[in-house]
């Protein structure tokens, strides 16, 4: 008991970003198991992830391509079959958000994914998780410590939904040369104006 109030505490102070912390969803639903396993590709479920602002939750209908056929009896299911109703007239999924940036903070996906950004560095080995969590702080100083030196964390776009990429050793040279490549523009990235509208 001690421990726990203790751990909570800790978290508290500490971890009031949630950071490292999975969220309870409605379904234990695993990016585990449906990427790494399964081999399922990110745009299968956020299909608007390369070109809109937000990328989207997938509705019911998406696992139902699947589930109205497999593991129909698993009680861990029971609530999407619920939402799916009958032939989807029932309500959607309440999926809890793991990342919510607030009001006055702007944020768009396809102007990183499209300039070499990999979801691993500001998720983390999503493909490897079971339950989500927020691998970074996404505080302001942590968004501007690459709005501020982007050719440390550029990738070639090829890989930016490599999970497991890596930086090369020439890092460096390569940053350089596709911050110039992209047109990314190093002189906008840091002002005030970009994220604060
Ligand atoms: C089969 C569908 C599916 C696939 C494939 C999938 N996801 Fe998800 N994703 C979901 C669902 C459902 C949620 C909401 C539940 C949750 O947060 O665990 C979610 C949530 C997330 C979140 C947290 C969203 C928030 O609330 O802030 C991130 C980040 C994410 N996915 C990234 C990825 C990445 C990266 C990949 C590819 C490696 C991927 N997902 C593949 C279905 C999928
Ligand atoms: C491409 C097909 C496919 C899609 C799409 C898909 N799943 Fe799955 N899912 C599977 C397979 C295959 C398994 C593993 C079944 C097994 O282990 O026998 C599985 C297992 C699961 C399990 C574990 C069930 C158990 O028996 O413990 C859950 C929970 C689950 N999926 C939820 C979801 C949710 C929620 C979505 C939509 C966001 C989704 N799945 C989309 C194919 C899919
Ligand atoms: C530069 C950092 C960054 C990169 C790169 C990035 N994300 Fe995100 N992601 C965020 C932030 C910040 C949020 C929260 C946005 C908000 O609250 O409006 C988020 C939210 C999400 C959500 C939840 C959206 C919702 O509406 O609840 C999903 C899903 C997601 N990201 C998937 C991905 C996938 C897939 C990739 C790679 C293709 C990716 N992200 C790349 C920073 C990033
Ligand atoms: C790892 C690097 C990286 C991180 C982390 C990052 N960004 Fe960016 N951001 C970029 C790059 C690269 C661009 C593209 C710049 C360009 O096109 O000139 C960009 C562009 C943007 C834009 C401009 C979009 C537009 O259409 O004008 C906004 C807004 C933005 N980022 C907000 C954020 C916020 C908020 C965070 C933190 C939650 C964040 N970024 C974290 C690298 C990053
Ligand atoms: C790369 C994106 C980005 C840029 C550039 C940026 N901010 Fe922020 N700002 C954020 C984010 C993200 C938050 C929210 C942090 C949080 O919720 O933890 C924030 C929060 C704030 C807050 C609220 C107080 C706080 O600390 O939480 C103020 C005030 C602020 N920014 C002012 C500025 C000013 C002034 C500039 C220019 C010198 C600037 N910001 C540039 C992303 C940015």
């Amino acid at each position: 008991m001690t421990l726990f109030v203790s751990a909570l505490t800790y978290f508290a102070r500490v971890n009031n970003n949630m950071v490292g912390v999975p969220i309870k969803q409605p379904i234990d639903y695993s990016h585990a198991l449906h990427t790494s396993q399964l081999g399922l590709d990110c745009r299968y479920c956020h299909t608007s992830v390369e070109v809109s602002s937000t990328p989207n939750i997938p509705p019911t209908e998406t696992c139902m391509t699947c589930h109205s056929q497999i593991r129909v009896d698993a009680p861990q299911l029971e609530p999407l079959f619920e939402s799916w109703g009958n032939n989807g007239d029932g309500l959607p999924l309440q999926w809890k958000r793991v990342h919510d940036m607030p009001d006055f903070v702007y944020y768009d996906h396809s102007a990183h994914i499209n300039k070499g950004i990999g979801c691993s560095t500001c998720h983390g080995a999503i493909d490897k998780m079971e339950g989500i969590w927020k691998n970074e702080p996404m505080s302001m100083g942590w968004c501007l410590e690459c709005h501020r030196s982007p050719e440390k964390f550029v990738r070639p776009k090829s890989e930016v939904f490599n999970m497991s990429y890596e930086m090369p050793t020439n890092q460096h040279e390569l940053g350089k040369e596709l911050v110039e490549a992209y047109n990314i523009n190093e002189e906008r990235l840091p002002q005030c104006s970009t994220c604060h509208r």
